[in-house]
């Protein structure tokens, strides 16, 4: 399974990046504006430290909601790095881009996914990833983890291509049972990914074993 982190946070990401398991990065644009990035010029130069970074792909969303608004600000951002993926939301006209895309080559996130008709559609225009929001549904009641199931079913039926890239990932049990049912990539927040290192038995093992390694010198 890939690890991406879904910030747009520099020091995490190096911080992640630094750890050594980290495949790529998301972002959208309320990350981007937490980070305090606007305009155009300094979004682009954002996303290339972004790309500077990290050894993997990155998710560049679109601001736009427009078939042919889509087209260009995806291009633009396309032609920003090798590495930049444009994330697209589900929508009419973003299915219509992520078909686009799919046939000139470049790499696609579909955003904004709460249903399995969604990522079939998805996959249907060629998308690289998919992105079911997991957390949100939680907050709403509603299983997000078998949401994932019933894609991981509907991709493995048909062969499609499209990675299932869980997101709105909130805590490392949903990293956990991600795992456990065949999600291709989790995109997280570093403090998750860091929380699956915990374990007090792990604490007051290491504790005993520093402890004991004096009594050796
Ligand atoms: C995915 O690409 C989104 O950026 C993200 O995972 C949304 O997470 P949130 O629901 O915590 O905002």
């Amino acid at each position: 399974m890939k690890f991406f982190i879904d910030t747009a946070n520099l020091e995490q990401i190096k911080e992640a990046q630094d750890l050594g398991i980290l495949d790529g990065v998301t972002t959208n644009p309320s990350l981007m504006a937490k980070e305090g990035i606007a305009g155009k010029e300094a979004i682009n130069k954002h996303y290339v430290d972004i790309c500077n970074i990290v050894d993997g792909d990155v998710s560049a969303e679109v601001l736009s909601t427009t078939y042919e608004e889509m087209i260009k600000e995806g291009e633009e951002l396309a032609a920003l790095h090798e590495r930049i993926v444009v994330k697209i939301p589900m929508i009419k006209d973003g299915i219509k881009a992520l078909k686009y895309f799919s046939d000139k080559g470049i790499k696609t996130n579909c955003t904004l996914v709460f249903s399995a008709g969604q990522a079939l559609l998805a996959a249907k225009a060629g998308a690289t990833y998919v992105s079911p929001f997991l957390g949100r549904l939680d907050d709403i009641s509603v299983d997000g983890i078998e949401l994932i199931q019933e894609i991981r079913i509907i991709y493995d039926n048909y062969l499609f291509d499209t990675q299932i890239l869980a997101a709105s990932i909130r805590n490392p049990m949903h990293i956990i049972n991600c795992a456990k049912i065949g999600a291709d990539v989790i995109t997280s927040p570093l403090p998750s990914i860091l929380n699956l290192l915990k374990h007090p038995l792990t604490d007051s093992g290491l504790a005993q074993f520093v402890a004991d390694a004096k009594k050796m010198n």
